[in-house]
């Protein structure tokens, strides 16, 4: 998601110093390019080497560093960054960006810098308490700073508080949000489903299905990284939770349908990734259902489509796209769906294609609109929802 992007990383004294290391590394596995600074200070605690070979670019220490790529050095680095990020940032360095302080490259690049800038403050809970380090804060987030909070824990001075470096994911995430994609869709509030339902029978056993939720998780942050206001609705998965979306954890059907309907007027766009049960047992026994002599019949009772419902009470302008899943006459089957629930766009898969369905990390998905068809390639999740999306903003009205 950072591909091609450039990263400045401003790394500054405190024991969180190794951990930057790290981050650097991860920021080159997403794809970015990283050019490191260091104050004087941190290079007590790593050297300028270390960075050197996680990047193959000079870290630059002092003022007067020279990188190959560099004319003016602070300003030219200030130029070539896509975002900058100061991870750990110390109190002292803080205090400096605050009051626009430049007397070493990291801050006087820092200060030269216009493009979007990220602090992760790591230091004792005391410092970080202080009324002078709190002022500090909030006058770089006037500043337009964004500010990734500290954790709390063991802090390495035997100290038990806040101050801890934020973690990787939580750092990369919030840069990703920031940097990642072009915000085509701010302002936008896209409500999607994702996972299975399961349909209680007794306390102890429930009809579900395969679903693991990848393709709607993938797109609720696709949406979320292109400047929508996501909320997802899911049922039970095990995927972790995506970042700076709202998140609404529902079991059944029923749940499902009632935490869309609450939200629905509300959105621009609804995409249904989940798959809802059909039916659900008539009864649902108060205690565990014990076996008996001879076979059992279950009756079951129709869910209420959401999908449908939502088709014949849209407000204009809302967008809705549905899933498909089919093994057999997938177009044929899909264009009926698409038309019987008054959508506007529905995502055909065929469950016996390799690469697609249930479970996998990739899909391969045809869209289809009333006037219109694309059969995409194998793609990973990830990339299908990007392309889901721009299906969906090429067919919205403007
Ligand atoms: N859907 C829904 N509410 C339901 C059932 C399905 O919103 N109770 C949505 C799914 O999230 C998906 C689409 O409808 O977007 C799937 O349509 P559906 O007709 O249920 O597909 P299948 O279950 O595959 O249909 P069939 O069983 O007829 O093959």
């Amino acid at each position: 998601m950072l591909k091609g992007k450039n990263i400045l990383l401003g790394v500054s004294s405190s024991i969180a110093c190794y951990k930057a290391a790290y981050l650097t590394r991860a920021l080159i596995k997403r794809g970015a390019n990283v050019q490191v600074m260091m104050t004087q200070n941190a290079t007590q605690f790593l050297t300028p080497l270390t960075f050197e070979q996680l990047t193959g670019r000079k870290c630059l220490v002092d003022t007067f560093d020279r990188n190959f790529e560099f004319k003016v050095e602070h300003v030219s680095a200030a130029r070539w960054a896509d975002a900058c990020l100061i991870a750990p940032a110390s109190a002292n360095v803080l205090a400096k960006m605050a009051h626009g302080l430049a007397d070493d490259m990291l801050t006087t690049t820092v200060l030269a810098c216009d493009c979007p800038k990220f602090a992760a403050p790591a230091m004792n809970t005391h410092m970080y308490e202080n009324p002078a380090t709190q002022e500090n804060l909030e006058t770089l987030r006037r500043h337009g700073f964004t500010l990734i909070e500290p954790g709390e824990g063991y802090l390495a001075c035997g100290d038990v508080g806040k101050g801890r470096l934020a973690d990787e994911d939580q750092i990369l995430d919030t840069l990703e949000a920031a940097i990642a994609c072009e915000k085509d869709l701010q302002g936008k509030q896209v409500l999607v489903t994702a996972g299975p339902t399961q349909e209680a029978l007794d306390p102890v056993r429930y009809i579900t299905n395969h679903s693991t939720g990848k393709m709607g998780y993938a797109l609720a942050r696709a949406a979320m990284l292109r400047g929508a206001q996501v909320t997802l609705v899911t049922g039970k998965t095990e995927i972790p939770k995506p970042r700076f979306v709202e998140v609404r954890q529902v079991v059944s059907a029923r749940d499902m349908y009632e935490a869309v309907m609450e939200k629905a007027d509300r959105q621009d766009i609804l995409i249904l990734a989940a798959a809802v049960a059909d039916y659900r047992p008539r009864q649902v026994a108060a205690e565990k259902i014990k076996k008996m002599e001879g076979d059992s019949v279950l009756e079951l009772e129709r869910t209420d489509d959401i999908l449908a419902t939502l088709g014949a009470r849209r407000r204009p302008g809302q967008f809705l796209c549905g899933f498909s899943m089919e093994t057999e006459h997938m177009l044929e089957n899909s264009r009926k769906k698409l038309e019987k629930k008054k959508i506007d766009l529905i995502v055909a898969n065929n469950l016996r294609q390799e690469g697609a369905g249930f479970g996998t990390d990739t899909n391969v998905v045809t869209l289809i609109a009333r006037d219109w068809e694309e059969a995409l390639p194998k793609l990973t999740k990830d990339e299908t929802a990007m392309r889901i999306l721009d299906a969906i903003q090429a067919r919205m009205a403007p």
